[in-house]
């Protein structure tokens, strides 16, 4: 029988394959799909079975272990140079994740010393990946918690917690790591069109831990901060650019505007994994269309008028001057700017 804390384990190794829980299904059904080569990996990533920037790069890591295995078994002496294909369709999965391209990045230097059979030393690699993320939201979560007072109302977006990440998630982790301490009076959490992250796995996520969670369309997020029920927005993050701009889920921007605007403040929560030093700022940032038809249908039955055109980006960039707070497994950035974001890294 599964557990709670089973239940909210996104990605499992199981001797010599990937299991994924399918997160299209849930919270109607707990269901795990066996996957054991990269190709349908990937299209898992793209269809979103297992979504959430930390968790896809984990499974990346793990999909190259399901590569190398095959292309080993094909050609013992040129894996190397057949497995470029498969990195190449991972890559292609999603674009806005950093975390996907550092996974890839950091398993492709693993790979370059191995000569003889590769699995186990890159599955070594998954692993610590795997438990790294695990290790950081952790300590992401004590370091979010403090900032918060007593007695805190706070708001979340989309899904940043286990089912995003190894486990424990990052805004979730800040707010499992706050209500443990007994800091939360309530937390609210936005549905998030069109794919309802919000609505599906955050709510039930905060539920299998007995967290109260009460859910928003985000249409109603400017009249709740209006009643000052709540004093913390709090996201996770696809990409950091350089200079603190932070993508994150399509309706994030609209929030830290509100947020602003009614005095709350703006945390964003996410390893270091996730920090691209290599875009200077958001606008550099690739942002996912999905296709429109996500968003004219609602549970696969159309709801929008017939003939309806449909604009479907599916993350935004919040500017550095709307955040107070990046927390990261190195540190807390407080006002995030290029000066400091550099000090985080070379830290
Ligand atoms: O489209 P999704 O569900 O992959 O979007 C996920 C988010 O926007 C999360 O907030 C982000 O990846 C951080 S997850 C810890």
């Amino acid at each position: 029988m599964m557990t709670s804390s089973d239940n909210t384990q996104a990605i499992l190794w199981e001797g010599d394959h990937l299991r994924l829980l399918d997160q299209r299904l849930l919270p109607q059904r707990v269901v795990y799909l066996d996957i054991t080569d990269v190709k349908t990996a990937a299209d898992a990533i793209t269809d979103m079975v297992v979504r959430g920037a930390p968790a896809i790069g984990i499974t990346a890591a793990y999909a190259i272990v399901l590569a190398a295995g095959q292309r080993y078994r094909e050609d013992a002496a040129n894996w190397r140079s057949l497995i470029e294909s498969d990195l190449q369709y991972l890559a292609a999965s999603r674009p806005t994740a950093i975390n996907l391209f550092w996974a890839i990045g950091r398993m492709r230097e693993r790979m370059a010393s191995l000569s003889a059979n590769p699995v186990n030393v890159l599955l070594d690699e998954a692993i610590a990946i795997h438990e790294e993320d695990i290790a950081a939201n952790k300590k992401m979560g004590e370091l979010g918690a403090a900032l918060i007072n007593a007695n805190a109302g706070v708001l979340t977006h989309c899904n940043a917690g286990a089912l995003a990440t190894g486990g424990y998630g990052t805004a979730l982790g800040v707010i499992r790591s706050a209500s443990a301490a007994g800091k939360l009076r309530q937390v609210y959490a936005d549905e998030t069109r069109p794919w309802l992250q919000g609505a599906r796995l955050t709510a039930w996520e905060l539920l299998q831990d007995h967290i109260p969670v009460t859910l928003i369309v985000e249409g109603a997020a400017a009249a709740l901060m209006q009643t000052g029920a709540v004093q913390w927005f709090i996201v996770g993050s696809d990409r950091i650019a350089a200079n603190g701009d932070v993508a994150n889920k399509i309706g994030t921007y609209a929030g830290a505007i509100l947020a602003k605007h009614h005095g709350l403040k703006v945390m964003v929560v996410a390893p270091t994994s996730t920090i691209d030093m290599n875009v200077a700022s958001g606008a550099d940032i690739p942002i996912e269309a999905r296709d429109g038809a996500e968003i004219l249908s609602l549970n696969k039955q159309v709801v929008a008028a017939e003939g309806s055109g449909a604009w479907n980006p599916v993350f935004d960039v919040t500017p550095a001057a709307l955040i107070d707070a990046i927390v990261t497994e190195k540190g807390v950035v407080e006002r995030p700017d290029a000066a400091k974001m550099a000090a985080l890294m070379a830290s």
